[in-house]
């Protein structure tokens, strides 16, 4: 039993019936400038910990362990995305099983400041919209858009009555919900939309329920961020002026407690761009300013975890975020305790009484070594595989969205209309390869597309040569006004001065493939010629699968562990382990070097199989290679990049 619940019990016990009898209640007073809880005032310090960025076997570790740092809250985020992939589809099991979150939560004690979207930004793929909103080409997402509108309610029809029965008042530890995000630095301003939204959580949730919003920590953000009827918070990280942070709030909030939704520990990494690290004594000497005026506080993030699979969200200039969300967070991405818990949790203490006996420790990790890895077929190879509902032919290129497909990759197929002995440019003159596209003729690699950073390569073929393009989905904005970001070919490839057309498009199902097994692990490749063994390999080859496995070692207690996974002298590509899609490596862009792994995917009892799509050149001729699992992380690498992406502090204002 968490050592909260124990507590819970016996304050029941003594509480006067007269408070058994009484409604639970979550109130603001705007007299005292405070929260009112049960009718007493009420201060929350709450961290922000994301259920879909932490393994659900985690959840109970984690939240543990927010709770004896002296938090008495958690906030969280619905991303919409994660819960419809498929219009119509809910999905709440196993690791989106939110009723479970919650019951955890309030086992523990922890009391929930719910932020439902339906846009929440938060580095996620396209701030948690379905991709499946972009079927209607020009919507204009987070506004009064009927079409918008119409899948708003449908899915709030679902989630909030959910939620209702978590509120405060009835009886779950659900105590305010927040309505969009940050809607004041959206260039739409709709007020309507806003209206609506208040109006549609009212009438599912009742009218005794804290709505509120977040914005930025100014008079410009509160504008159209904010709202009557729903209670105006700001955000803002160490080093502001916490006073003038307030008098932002008090602009729009005359009277009423003060809050900080968002106080940043840490900071967001972009690949190419260097770790961010925010020092601990600038974090505990805002924090303390803050609780020192008794203001309310969201440390955001207290664990940030991880991208896994394809969640990852981006910025602009195109600028996606990597796999770990580890964000410099107190507890690392692995749940781990640092230096800055333990500061923050001193800080804590001094505003309020924490929890007494021991803080869960900080979960093992093992180095379980290298494994060679084999490779198997390239993607052009498997298309029968990958390819489920077969190739569709078109004139002009289609995006993801056309071919109802949300993440991963599309390969696209033509030919060469006429004969390029000497290097002609292949181009995307509109930037429109969203958002890498790794291309072959003949089955040869030819280059490589990057959105914003390459739209030109020069390729040579005879006439009617084969030219493949893979394009790979990095991740849909997530923030500012291009949030509605098509993937795959979104405008013409041009060769030379014309226009490249009659491809054959496949849509990929690359992840069942991988967890149902369906591809080949060994293959008995066409072995390198020997006397070729002196020959370096090649710059790039086409995007192929490779294959190993490993055994967790007997005898030693407490295996398996989790461990993390690196890639020496790999460049970039999608790693699976026993068919769990764990994200994104790039270690050739930075800083991300190792990806975590958690424990509970790996077998003691059978055979551990991993799975690398590897898209520009594996290390695997004409020596074996290898991935390695080690027991430290590393997502402070160096970087290599041409990103015009500058990064500051605090300002997401600035990521625009
Ligand atoms: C902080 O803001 C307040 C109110 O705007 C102002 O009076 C004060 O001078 C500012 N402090 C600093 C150190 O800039
Ligand atoms: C393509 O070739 C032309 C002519 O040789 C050269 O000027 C240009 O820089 C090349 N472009 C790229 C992207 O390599
Ligand atoms: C591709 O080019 C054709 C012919 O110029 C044009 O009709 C079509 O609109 C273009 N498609 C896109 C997506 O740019
Ligand atoms: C596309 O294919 C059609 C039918 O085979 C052909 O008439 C047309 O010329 C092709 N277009 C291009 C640009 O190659
Ligand atoms: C790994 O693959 C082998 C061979 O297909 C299979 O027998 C084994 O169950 C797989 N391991 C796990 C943990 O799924
Ligand atoms: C990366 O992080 C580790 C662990 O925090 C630290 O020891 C190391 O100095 C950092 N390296 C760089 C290059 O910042």
């Amino acid at each position: 039993m968490a050592p909260g619940v124990g507590k819970m019990l016996f304050l029941l016990l003594i509480l006067p019936p007269i408070t058994l009898s009484t409604n639970p209640s979550f109130t603001v007073d705007y007299h005292q400038n405070s929260f009112l809880k049960d009718g007493k005032p009420f201060r929350y310090i709450s961290g922000s910990i994301h259920y879909s960025r932490v393994p659900r076997v985690y959840w109970k570790d984690r939240l543990l362990k927010m709770y004896m740092a002296g938090l008495n809250t958690i906030q969280t985020y619905v991303p919409w995305n994660f819960h419809e992939s498929v219009p119509g589809v809910y999905d709440f099991g196993r690791d989106r099983d939110l009723g479970y979150f919650l019951q955890l939560c309030q086992d523990i004690g922890l009391l929930v400041i719910m932020r439902p979207g339906p846009y929440i930004c938060a580095e996620w793929d396209m701030g948690g919209l379905p991709a499946w909103l972009l079927k209607k080409k020009d919507i204009v997402l987070r506004s009064s858009d009927p079409d918008y509108l119409t899948a708003v309610d449908k899915w709030m029809g679902k989630l909030l009555p959910f939620l209702k029965r978590y509120l405060y008042q009835n009886g779950g530890p659900i105590i305010t919900v927040q309505v969009e995000n940050e809607y004041g630095s959206y260039f739409a301003c709709d007020y309507n939309y806003m209206r609506h939204l208040a109006s549609l959580f009212r009438s599912h949730l009742g009218e005794d329920v804290v709505l509120f919003t977040t914005d930025g920590a100014g008079v410009g953000y509160l504008k159209c961020g904010s709202l009557q009827g729903l209670y105006a918070t700001v955000d803002f990280g160490p080093g502001a002026n916490v006073t003038a942070a307030f008098e932002a709030q008090r602009h729009a909030e005359p009277r009423g407690p003060l809050v900080n939704s968002e106080f940043y520990t840490g900071w967001l990494d972009h690949w190419g761009v260097k770790h961010s690290v925010v020092s601990t004594q600038a974090v505990v000497k805002t924090l303390n300013e803050i609780l020192e005026i008794g203001a309310n506080v969201n440390l955001y993030m207290f664990i940030g975890g991880t991208n896994f699979g394809y969640w990852n969200g981006a910025n602009t200039a195109y600028a996606p975020q990597p796999t770990s969300y580890d964000y410099d967070a107190p507890l690392t991405e692995a749940g781990d305790l640092t230096e800055k818990y333990f500061t923050i949790r001193d800080v804590i203490k001094m505003y309020r009484k924490i929890p007494e006996g021991v803080v869960p420790p900080s979960t093992p990790k093992f180095a379980y070594g290298p494994v060679q890895m084999k490779k198997s077929l390239t993607v052009v190879e498997s298309l029968d595989i990958l390819s489920l509902s077969g190739p569709v032919k078109t004139v002009y290129p289609l995006t993801f969205i056309d071919m109802n497909q949300a993440f991963g990759f599309m390969l696209y197929q033509t030919v060469l209309p006429v004969d390029c002995s000497k290097p002609i440019p292949l181009s995307s003159p509109l930037n429109g390869v969203h958002d890498r596209a790794y291309i072959s003729i003949d089955g040869i690699a030819a280059g490589i597309l990057e959105r914003n950073k390459a739209i030109t390569i020069n390729i040579t073929g005879k006439a009617g040569s084969r030219v493949e393009v893979l394009v790979e989905n990095m991740g849909r904005i997530n923030y500012g006004k291009t949030i509605n970001d098509f993937k795959g070919l979104v405008f013409n490839l041009t060769l030379g001065s014309d226009v490249l057309a009659n491809w054959t498009v496949y849509s990929l199902s690359i992840d069942e493939a991988v967890s149902q097994g369906l591809l080949p692990a060994s293959f008995s490749s066409s072995s390198a010629p020997s006397g070729f063994t002196t020959v370096p390999p090649p710059a790039l080859s086409p995007p192929a699968f490779y294959f190993g496995s490993f055994n967790i070692p007997d005898g030693i207690p407490d295996l398996p562990q989790d461990t993390y996974i690196q890639f020496p002298n790999w460049r970039k590509g999608q790693v699976w382990i026993n068919g769990f899609n764990l994200g994104r490596y790039w270690p050739s862009r930075g800083p991300q070097v190792t990806l975590y792994v958690p424990a509970h995917l790996l077998s003691t009892s059978v055979q551990n199989n991993i799975t690398v799509l590897e898209l520009e050149a594996a290390p695997c001729s004409p020596a074996p290679c290898t991935v390695e699992f080690t027991d430290t992380p590393v997502i402070n690498g160096t970087v290599k990049s041409t990103s015009q992406y500058t990064r500051r502090l605090f300002t997401k204002q600035d990521l625009v």
